[in-house]
């Protein structure tokens, strides 16, 4: 008989679980943004200044940013001395994509960059999105600049760290927070921008507006010569306040964890539908421009639940058509466009237990956060008048 079922077994003891506990130096998370003509020309000074071990340098840009403002960049980091590489890839959300994801971290690979190195993201949000999740990946991380040339990646994208790819499931949903080394916005590279891009990027500023100062809202509307126009000395203070009051909100929840009503989560006011109509219009509306379709219907969500009275609606309806936004909200909720909305909202990100956090605003720069259903969200958004 052996000696183990012949002793009555004792109830073992479970040794504790031992708790180490690891102390990681807080994360520096704050860089500046600068805001000012010509502050590409001091690109090459800044990486000196923040991140003076790197020697090599990859500009990632797009085949439409990279011939109009690549040389500007690459001049000021060669004058600093750092040995540069562009990688250029086609402009559009299409380059948001594993694939173009992979390739570029094997051009930062080939063309030698190590883990003291540094990128350049220069181009529009889907560069500073692409640009800055190859920075997060590569070698488990080397910092990134943004150097926004869009105005929509000026007042968004390129302030807050977030950087992603798209899947065949959805837009970003492969992606990290990676916040920039800092952050160059130069107001006149928008030159060259389309008056269309540029009205997308006043979405994102109007969103601003909308959630956190009805003043900066009405500033935004009454400069609509000044930025078509494109009067630097007008738009260059109206940018630094779009940033700031995003750079606020930012502050406030880093890692979007707060689900209060006042952290990031605000900063997806129009944004729900937004890019499900953005998604449904195969990328043929701008994201500003399905930004905008989605604010109007979260006006029309927050007067069904009687939070907002139908002013609001009216107020940004014609902000929109001051700034050349879209206001044909109708068209992306009914018959095949309608359905494939519906169908992308199924599949948001953002959804837990088939409910979505959706923001809403009483009126400008009064936020608040409502839970609903897919279909409910739809209903709101359709009863018009
Ligand atoms: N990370 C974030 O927090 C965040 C926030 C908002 C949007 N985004 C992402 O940003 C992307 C949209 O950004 P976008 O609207 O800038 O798109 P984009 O990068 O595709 O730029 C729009 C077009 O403008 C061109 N362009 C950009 N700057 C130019 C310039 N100065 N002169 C001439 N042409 C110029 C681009 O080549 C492109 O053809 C989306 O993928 C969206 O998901 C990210």
């Amino acid at each position: 008989m052996s000696e183990r079922s012949s002793i009555p077994s004792a109830p073992r003891k479970r040794p504790k679980p031992l708790a180490i506990d690891v102390r990681v130096p807080a994360q520096a998370l704050s860089y500046p943004v600068v805001v000012g003509c010509c502050v590409l020309s001091r690109l090459g000074e800044e990486l000196r200044q923040r991140h003076g071990s790197a020697s090599r340098v990859a500009v990632i840009s797009d085949d439409h940013v990279f011939p109009l403002h690549g040389e500007a960049a690459i001049r000021s980091l060669e004058a600093q001395g750092f040995a540069v590489t562009p990688v250029v890839v086609p402009a559009g959300e299409a380059s948001k994509q594993v694939a173009v994801l992979v390739d570029v971290v094997d051009q930062l690979l080939k063309a030698g960059l190590g883990r003291r190195d540094a990128v350049v993201a220069l181009g529009g949000g889907v560069i500073g999105d692409l640009a800055g999740l190859a920075a997060a990946l590569f070698m488990r991380g080397i910092p990134v600049i943004q150097c926004p040339t869009s105005l929509l990646a000026q007042v968004d994208a390129s302030v807050g760290g977030k950087v992603a790819v798209d899947l065949a499931a959805g837009k970003n949903l492969l992606g990290a927070f990676h916040f920039p080394l800092a952050v160059l916005i130069d107001p006149e590279l928008l030159a060259t921008l389309d008056d269309r891009q540029l009205a997308s990027g006043l979405a994102e500023m109007l969103k601003h507006g909308a959630l956190f100062s009805a003043e900066h809202f009405q500033h935004l509307v009454d400069a609509a010569d000044a930025f078509f126009g494109r009067d630097y000395d007008v738009i260059a203070p109206l940018i630094a306040t779009s940033v700031g009051l995003k750079a606020a909100c930012v502050g406030r929840d880093p890692w979007e964890q707060s689900d209060a009503g006042k952290g990031r989560v605000l900063l997806n006011f129009g944004h729900t539908l937004g890019h499900a109509i953005e998604a449904a219009s195969n990328y043929e509306l701008a994201h500003g421009e399905a930004v905008a379709l989605g604010m109007l219907a979260s006006a029309r969500v927050a007067r069904a639940k009687g939070i907002a009275g139908a002013d609001l609606e009216v107020t940004l309806r014609d902000a929109f058509a001051r700034l050349r936004l879209p206001t044909d909200l109708d068209v992306w909720l009914s018959g095949e466009r309608g359905a494939a909305v519906e169908r992308m909202l199924g599949q948001d990100k953002k959804r837990s237990g088939g409910q979505l956090s959706f923001v809403v605003i009483a009126r400008l720069g009064e936020p608040s956060v409502l839970s609903l259903h897919v279909r409910e969200l739809l209903a709101l958004a359709r009863r018009s008048g």
